[in-house]
Order: C-alpha cells, then structure tokens, then sequence
C-alpha cells in the first residue's frame, strides 16, 4: 500500500489524475475500471483539460465502472450512466462502444451480473481500478458484511444509503432505488492496479480504520490493504488521523 499524501481537494485530485493518465500513456489500450460519487468528479476534471490540451488520448481505452442502480433508466439524471457521460464521457475521445457499467434495466439480476463479469473477463481485467470511499467502508455498493469472495452481484441498498441519496430524487425515499449491480470485491482485487480517492474530515475516521485496523469484511476496503499494487491518494483533511 502506497499512500500520497496531497494537500487539498485540488491536488488530490490533480495527483489522481497523473496516476490515470501515466496508464493511458504507457498502455493507450488500457482498462480503466472507474467510479462515480463526489470525490473523483475533479480527477475527471483534470484528465478532461489534459485531454483539451492535447497532452491526453482516450481513443483506445476502455472502461468498465464499478457499480449502477438497478431498475433506473440510463437517461434518468441520477444514473451512474449519466454522471459519467456528464462528468468524463462527453467530454473526452472515448469510444461509446468501448464504455461498460451494469446494464440496470435488465431485471434478470443474474444474468446481467454473469454477463458483466464476463465483459471484464473477455477484455483480460481491469489495469487501473479507481475507487472512492463509503462513511462505513464500502467500496462500490459492497456494504459491511459483503463477502469478499463475490463477483458483480445484486445488491439491496441499506436504509441509510437509501436515505443518504434521497437528496439526489426529489427528496423522496420512494424514488431513491432499492437495488443496484456492484462489481464485487473479488472482482476489484482482480484489478491489476487500485486507486483510491478520499478527502475531507468525513473520510478520516473510515480511513484510518481501513488501512491501519484488521482486515475485515466489517470495513470492506480494509481488503485492500492485501492488493499488491494498492495507492491510496488523500488529503489533509482524510489524512488527519494518520500517524
Ligand atoms: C461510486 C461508488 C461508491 C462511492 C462512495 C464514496 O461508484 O461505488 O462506493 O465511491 O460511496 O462516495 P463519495 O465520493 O460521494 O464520498
């Protein structure tokens, strides 16, 4: 486990961003397995101005991204489909046909997580996994308790994620969805490189936990501490318990 130590939102997410694009230029057909949420939406900022400035190429790389809610249309605005077309996709050469996340309008729960693990697996794996990180540890939509074990599987979403995300339906509970596809943590170790992103006092407690407690299924990220090739980018703030 390499930590980075940067100082604030902004350099974190520049020193993340130097980290992504140093894979795309030493394998311009790479697969970057990426993930959306608030911290990693200023790494997409930087890659997208590397790429306006000429310094940054996406026409042969490839993604697959971590989770997405099930039941809800790609077009709706709160999809994990939108927030990456918004934030990087439409801003970027990347090939349509060249993005994957789990199709969440297929209902056939098995059958799109077999289907999507089988994408990862025909493209040879994920070459730079980026993640963020939950309050309570979770990585994707793997909650405490998840099984270290699974592949992309269904997920249902705990009552205070439910609630958590409310702020982004309307306010209303009964539009938030219950249910989402989650690459699963066997499928994350199997990337052959992790980064992951956290900023801010919120994150502080979960990382020291995390990286400096037991390995656990009780803090699913606590599982990267055993990733061979595992960088951990935080800022001050998040960095704060740390020794
Ligand atoms: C995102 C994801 C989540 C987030 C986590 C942290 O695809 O799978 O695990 O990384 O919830 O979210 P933020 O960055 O909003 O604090």
């Amino acid at each position: 486990m390499k930590i980075i130590r940067a100082t604030d939102y902004y350099d974190m997410s520049r020193k993340a961003a130097n980290i992504i694009s140093a894979q795309v230029i030493m394998k311009p057909n790479c697969v970057l397995g990426l993930a959306t949420g608030g911290t990693p939406v200023g790494t997409y900022k930087q890659l997208v101005e590397w790429y306006n400035k000429g310094d940054l190429d996406f026409s042969e790389v490839t993604t697959v991204n971590l989770d997405e809610y099930r039941g809800l249309p790609r077009e709706h605005p709160e999809s994990y489909w939108s927030f990456m077309h918004k934030n990087l996709f439409d801003l970027v050469n990347i090939r349509p046909e060249a993005i994957h996340l789990p199709d969440g309008t297929n209902m056939d729960s098995a059958a799109e997580c077999a289907h999507y693990d089988e994408i990862i697996r025909q493209l040879g794996g994920v070459d730079l996994q980026l993640l963020g990180i939950g309050h309570d540890g979770h990585i994707g939509f793997n909650e405490p308790g998840a099984a270290f074990e699974l592949g992309t599987h269904c997920v249902s979403l705990t009552e205070e994620t439910i609630e958590a995300n409310k702020r982004f339906f309307d306010g209303d509970v009964n539009q938030v969805p219950k249910q989402a596809y989650t690459m699963g943590i066997k499928t994350i170790m199997q990337a052959r490189k992790v980064l992951m992103v956290a900023n801010g006092t919120g994150k502080a407690d979960i990382v020291k936990k995390a990286f400096f407690g037991p390995v656990t299924p009780e803090v699913p990220a606590s599982i990267l501490q055993m990733h061979p090739d595992f960088t951990l980018v935080l800022d001050a703030e998040a960095a704060a318990r740390l020794d």
